[in-house]
């Protein structure tokens, strides 16, 4: 069976989309109807017309885009596909933080529950974040979660002081700076590029710091030509279908001698499983209406704030 005719068949049967993010296989981001970054990806949700949205990406994502659109059918291909930022962030836990903080406004990473949206005033991704905290007085007091290396990246080139509480992704939080350095010992001409949810120093190496949609625009904008990029390596796809002339190398994770910071969640998407999910419209994504109803207030409020800033 030819799985993409079928996907492609299917699709148009049944009037539903592919939104895939960066990290995914290459075969599924070609086949998808829109890739993007996190930002993006709910920008899309948001306003899809169609009636399935298929989500090659990980479960909040998902659930981001159910809450975004109610009324639409939205399918995660495997319901494993979860997120170890976003269970950084408990949600008892994370309330009993937040109840330590008063007068505090609370800003939320996407990557999160929708629990943990509902605690939230404001949610950002790493391609707004720090527009979104600079939509807010300088005196303003902010809680910042679940990401702590985004959060003290943020804080370091806002001013701020934000609160952060202390969770992170297994892959960027685990990239080796001197995997890295070794990395730019044998390639001096390539620039490092990387994600905010890197520690610091590797941000402190690195040339350039933005979401992947960032890391992908800079790395086909900028005049280099090799890269070592310091993030989850599905992106490299569509660096190199961007600029098939230039080099990128895939960072080294800390304590695997591999060059394959591969995110086990996103890659748990494959072909076969979206046909299945197509198919038998399974697994689908629900989310409680008062819980979708109070999240939604801090995700669109995002959403607000980055359409009038032109994000
Ligand atoms: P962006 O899509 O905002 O770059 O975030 C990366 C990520 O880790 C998504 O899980
Ligand atoms: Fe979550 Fe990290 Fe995977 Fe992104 S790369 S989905 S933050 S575990």
């Amino acid at each position: 069976m030819d799985l993409v005719k079928e996907i492609e068949k299917l699709k148009k049967e049944k009037n539903a989309v592919i939104l895939a993010h960066f990290y995914v296989r290459p075969e599924i981001q070609d086949i998808a109807d829109f890739v993007g970054d996190s930002l993006a990806l709910s920008q899309q949700a948001a306003k899809t017309n169609a009636k399935i949205i298929v989500f090659a990406g990980v479960h909040f994502m998902a659930e981001t885009a159910k809450i975004l659109s109610p009324d639409k059918k939205v399918l995660l291909p495997d319901l494993n596909a979860g997120c170890s930022l976003a269970d950084s962030a408990p949600a008892k836990e994370f309330k009993e933080f937040v109840d330590k903080y008063p007068n505090h406004t609370v800003i939320s990473y996407v990557n999160t529950t929708a629990e943990i949206k509902a605690l939230s005033d404001i949610i950002c991704t790493s391609s707004n974040a720090k527009e979104i905290v600079e939509s807010l007085p300088e005196n303003e007091k902010i809680i910042f979660g679940p990401d702590k290396n985004l959060g003290n990246y943020v804080n370091s080139v806002t001013g701020r002081n934000m609160v952060i509480w202390q969770g992170q992704c297994h892959v960027h939080d685990e990239f080796s700076l001197d995997g890295i350095l070794k990395l730019k010992s044998q390639h001096p001409y390539a620039k490092i590029i990387a994600h905010p949810e890197c520690k610091k120093p590797i941000l402190l190496v690195s040339d350039f710091i933005g979401s992947t949609a960032a890391l992908l625009k800079y790395s086909y904008e900028d005049v280099a030509n090799e890269y070592i990029v310091v993030t989850e390596s599905g992106i490299l796809h569509k660096m190199k279908q961007k600029s098939p002339n230039k080099t990128f190398y895939v960072a080294p994770l800390g304590n695997i001698n591999c060059a394959c910071s591969d995110c086990n969640f996103m890659k748990l998407n494959t072909l076969e499983k979206i046909y299945n999910c197509l198919l038998t419209e399974m697994p689908e994504i629900n989310v409680d209406k008062n819980l979708s109803d109070k999240a939604s207030i801090s995700i669109k409020r995002m959403l607000e704030i980055s359409e009038n800033l032109g994000l």
